[in-house]
């Protein structure tokens, strides 16, 4: 017989993930076991109601400063085409990395004007997209990308023979900002491939204002990285962005319009610790960061406005909006994976309780290429003290498949702890797997990729994502 918790548990978010009476997980409302009878394991479940609940934070965080903001939802987090729709709902644009992001987010119904573009490798047909759809700022990320959005605007002027209007583009720049996540996910250190140099930037501003009936310099650029905990590497991208900003006044007369200050803003992935103690303090102070984009946005021009006055150039902090790129920090935490367990093992030699899941990082990459933590708890006994531990892996011939950290570095626990006695059959679910997830899946081992359903206000859930078939499996092979 199980035994109930009386306190909620400490991943609980009130009216959105909640063990509610008969034990179970519900979403926003919905019982997770219900939608996995229903749908299918494994399963993506998100919610709309938590995704305008993070837009909403943004928006807030917005009205506290005096400056125009805009944010671009970075669609590389999750880019299915009923979260684009979601987000499109909410009132905010969108980044997009690649010609086909640029075409979902426009067939998501996104205006050209709200569609920013970045990437390092853009080819000629991607900048002809972005070129003749007109969007907000193609984010130029070397000096030598600017012959090549000059090339595609002459292109597309001989080809449609119209008077298209000079291409909007932004210059990306790495300023050597270090961050306390993971190296793989920081951009803005020279080590890094992102971006045009500070020594560059000058040359590279000029070099954008040769052909002013080609191109118009709009803007200007960093991401520092994703996950990024602390405040400070926002407000020191920020300085350097706005003393580049006056240098190129001063140097060429250029008044840019907007300061992008990327994405970044940080996920609590950690609400309930009891899992992660063993993890190293550096690890968990990232994982577990709560920083508000208010105060984000607050000291960045905090920063700025300082060197503003010292330098009497406040006349152009005044004409800028400042656009942000959040993808975690809208997607993440409105999604979890249910997953069901297949198989169950012991190992006597160690006195290990091995569980075997469906849920492999064929659908969550991050667990093996960043050793990312999510966590795991039982769907099925949802209020059930978590009293037992257990080795976790997914169903992949590949013993790198397994939810810790094989290479023993102590980004992962070795144990997950869920409640008593799990057997096969008991639904898991892998909470704030909303971003870099869906948008990563592939078929590694002919494993047909899973569906994805949205709770809606009011309770109703969606298919927004049909589950593969086999036949889905063949369907780019040629034979
Ligand atoms: C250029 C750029 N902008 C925005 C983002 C989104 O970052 P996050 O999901 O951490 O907000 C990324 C992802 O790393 C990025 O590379």
């Amino acid at each position: 017989m199980s035994t109930v918790m009386t306190a909620a548990p400490a991943w609980t978010i009130p009216g959105f993930l909640e063990a509610r009476d008969n034990n179970h997980l519900f979403v926003s409302g919905v019982d997770a076991l219900a939608l996995s009878d229903k749908y299918g394991s494994p399963l993506f479940v998100f919610s709309e109601p938590r995704i305008r609940a993070n837009i909403a934070r943004l928006q807030a965080a917005a009205k506290q400063v005096d400056r125009p903001i805009k944010f671009c939802y970075a669609s590389k987090a999750n880019s299915n085409m009923s979260v684009l729709k979601v987000v499109r709902a909410a009132g905010i644009d969108i980044e997009v990395n690649s010609g086909g992001e640029l075409y979902k987010a426009l067939r998501a119904g996104f205006r050209p004007d709200q569609i920013i573009f970045n990437g390092t490798s853009k080819t000629d047909a991607e900048l002809d997209e972005a070129v003749r759809a007109g969007i907000y700022s193609i984010n130029v990320d070397s000096i030598y990308e600017i012959g090549l959005v000059e090339d595609a605007v002459r292109r597309a002027r001989a080809e449609l023979n119209s008077g298209l209007p000079p291409a909007r583009i932004a210059l990306r720049l790495v300023p050597e900002i270090g961050t306390r996540s993971h190296l793989g996910l920081q951009t803005a250190l020279l080590t890094s491939k992102f971006g045009i140099s500070s020594s560059e930037v000058l040359d590279a501003f000029r070099r954008g204002l040769q052909h002013p009936d080609l191109i118009h310099v709009c803007g200007i650029h960093i991401h520092v990285g994703s996950q990024t905990p602390d405040v400070e590497p926002f407000a020191e991208a920020f300085k350097s962005m706005w003393n580049h900003l006056m240098v190129i006044h001063r140097e060429t007369g250029l008044v840019l319009e907007h300061i992008n200050l990327g994405g970044g803003i940080p996920v609590n992935y950690l609400r309930d610790r009891s899992q992660a103690d063993e993890l190293p303090e550096h690890e968990r102070d990232m994982l577990g960061a709560d920083l508000e984009p208010s105060v984000v946005l607050t000291e960045a021009l905090r920063v700025a406005r300082e060197s503003a006055r010292d330098a009497e150039a406040e006349h152009l902090l005044a004409g800028v909006t400042i656009l942000l790129e959040p993808g975690r920090s809208i997607i993440s935490d409105a999604g979890v994976v249910l997953t069901t367990v297949r198989n169950i093992k012991r190992r006597p030699e160690t006195n290990d309780v091995w569980l075997l899941t469906d849920a492999g990082y064929n659908i969550l990459l991050s667990m093996n290429n960043y050793k990312w933590y999510y966590h795991l708890i039982s769907a099925s006994r949802a209020a059930e003290p978590s009293a037992a531990k257990y080795k976790v892996a997914g169903p992949l011939c590949d013993s790198g498949d397994v939810y810790f950290d094989i290479e023993r570095q102590g980004r992962l626990p070795d144990y997950r702890r869920l409640p008593l006695d799990v057997t096969p059959g008991e639904v898991l679910a892998l909470l704030n797997s909303g971003a870099y997830s869906l948008a990563q899946m592939f078929h590694y081992n002919g494993r047909p990729l899973p569906a994805a359903v949205m709770v809606r206000e009011g309770g109703a859930a969606d298919l927004i994502r049909r589950r593969d078939t086999y036949e889905d499996l063949l369907v780019n092979d040629v034979w």
